[in-house]
């Protein structure tokens, strides 16, 4: 008996602590708990007073309803605090449950005046970027942060049941992967980006891909993929390109067709997508919603189709020539496709997502594989278009041929650099391919977000990096 009462003594003092889902599940009702988190809504009323309390463990806040006489007096809109109370089945459908508080305790003061969010007002995206430190109090912004986490877990679950194995590539490198110039040169403060006095005592930079790394290690475990920052010095205020971007990349060996690659892809896009709406149903309805209306009907047309429509570059150019659309930058074979060039034929494909394939072997960095087709010289290489971003992944079948790569690598002047990548052909080469997929522009791409700024934590572009 004196343990029984013991233990109920402690129970009234120190009631189960729930998170906010947790709560709103209501198998705790009848019971006393408390709750911690953040005031949503603030009404007070004459007998009573309404709280709607969020600790971002779901899009919904649990409502708190207290007698008017318990409140504390620092509590506002925005302030932290711990209510303790009864859980209760409420009458409303859409709220199934309720806290009766006995007492309510500010954690943290908000002071709602200077606080830069208002109180049952709905913010733009564009208005909450200005916050980065306080745009995940946001209900928008706390959904964009759910679903990317649901996401993440996704595209690591998609790789593990398919064999890949998952390695870490680094975030310093010494190469440049597609010779394309936007490197980033890392060096400590103090000395010189002079090879004989470097850290490293040669030119290294942030990465701008793992692939070269994921090659290597595709030559002992076949199936590998990395998942992280990626950087790239691009000069750049477009609503698709950032300075730090996360990019999911796969390699995969003995692959003998651009089909081979397609298909993963696909498979990655398809698989991903589901997981999120059957898990983040809510968070992602706010954005279909309020974000960009109409936007659900957009991914479940991509989700519907088998296949998704292959194109090669050849074909792209003709409907391109052929299209009555005034495009800013002239299309003509040879010319890079520009987003203006990738949304007219994701339009034209049904707005749908679309693979363009077979481009150039001049536009693509020196690792493509030679095509060997001409006159017109292609390379097998593949980039996915989606609605509303354009290109969502880019890709190719690597040059595996000793011969054909080291005289690609001494035309672009870099065999000395690549000596290493040169024993990968050497020493039991493989047939291999792989693809790099935006992490961000894919959440642009599922959710609808018209700027890539604003579905990452912290964004940091051309002039900016806060925080
Ligand atoms: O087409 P990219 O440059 O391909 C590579 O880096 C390959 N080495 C990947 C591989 O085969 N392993 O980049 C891949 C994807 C692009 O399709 C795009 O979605 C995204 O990365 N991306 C960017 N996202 C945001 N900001 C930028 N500045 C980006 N640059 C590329």
């Amino acid at each position: 008996r004196c343990v029984s009462f013991c233990v109920r003594r402690f129970c009234e003092k120190n009631p189960t602590k729930l998170r906010v889902s947790e709560a709103l599940l209501g198998a705790e009702v009848g019971e006393d708990v408390r709750v911690q988190g953040w005031v949503r809504s603030y009404r007070p009323q004459k007998n009573n007073l309404f709280l709607h309390v969020n600790d971002g463990s779901s899009l919904k806040s649990l409502q708190v309803v207290a007698p008017a006489g318990i409140s504390d007096p620092l509590l506002t809109f925005g302030c932290a605090v711990e209510v303790k109370g009864i859980l209760k089945k409420s009458p409303h459908s859409k709220q199934p449950v309720e806290l009766e508080a006995k007492q309510i305790q500010v954690i943290g003061e908000c002071n709602p005046v200077d606080f830069p969010f208002k109180i049952k007002e709905r913010h733009s995206l564009e208005y909450i970027r200005q916050f980065p430190h306080l745009r995940c109090r946001t209900n928008a912004f706390s959904s964009l942060l759910r679903i990317r986490s649901e996401a993440t877990a996704a595209i690591h679950s998609y790789f593990k049941s398919n064999g890949f194995l998952q390695i870490h590539t680094p975030t310093i490198t010494s190469n440049d992967c597609e010779g394309a110039g936007e490197l980033f040169q890392v060096e400590p403060p103090g000395t010189t980006f002079a090879e004989e006095g470097s850290f490293f005592s040669v030119p290294v930079y942030l990465t701008v891909s793992g692939q070269l790394h994921l090659e290597v290690m595709s030559g002992a475990f076949s199936r590998v993929y990395t998942f992280g920052p990626t950087f790239r010095a691009e000069n750049s205020q477009s609503r698709r390109h950032l300075a730090e971007f996360f990019m999911v990349e796969a390699e995969i060996s003995f692959t003998e067709s651009i089909e081979d690659l397609t298909k993963v892809m696909e498979d990655l896009f398809r698989s991903v997508t589901e997981s999120v709406l059957d898990h983040c149903e809510e968070d992602v309805d706010l954005f279909h919603k309020h974000v960009a209306p109409g936007h659900r009907d957009t991914v479940d047309d991509a989700l519907k189709k088998t296949r998704f429509p292959v194109i090669t570059y050849t074909e792209a150019i003709d409907v391109l020539k052929r299209s009555s659309e005034h495009f800013t930058f002239p299309t003509d074979w040879g010319c890079d496709l520009m987003t203006e060039h990738e949304k007219y034929l994701v339009k034209h494909c049904g707005n749908i997502p679309v693979f363009v394939t077979d481009y150039p072997y001049d536009l693509k960095p020196f690792y493509a594989r030679d095509n060997q087709d001409h006159p017109k010289r292609t390379a097998a290489a593949v980039d996915l278009l989606v609605p509303g971003v354009g290109e969502l992944c880019g890709g190719s079948l690597r040059e595996e041929r000793l011969s054909l790569l080291r005289s690609r690598l001494q035309e672009c002047g870099l065999e000395e650099n690549y000596s290493w990548y040169l024993d990968l052909r050497r020493f039991g080469s493989v047939p291999h391919g792989g693809f790099g997929l935006g992490f961000e522009r894919y959440l642009q791409c599922i959710l609808g977000v018209d700027n890539i700024k604003d579905v990452i934590p912290f964004p940091r572009f051309s002039h900016s990096c806060l925080l």
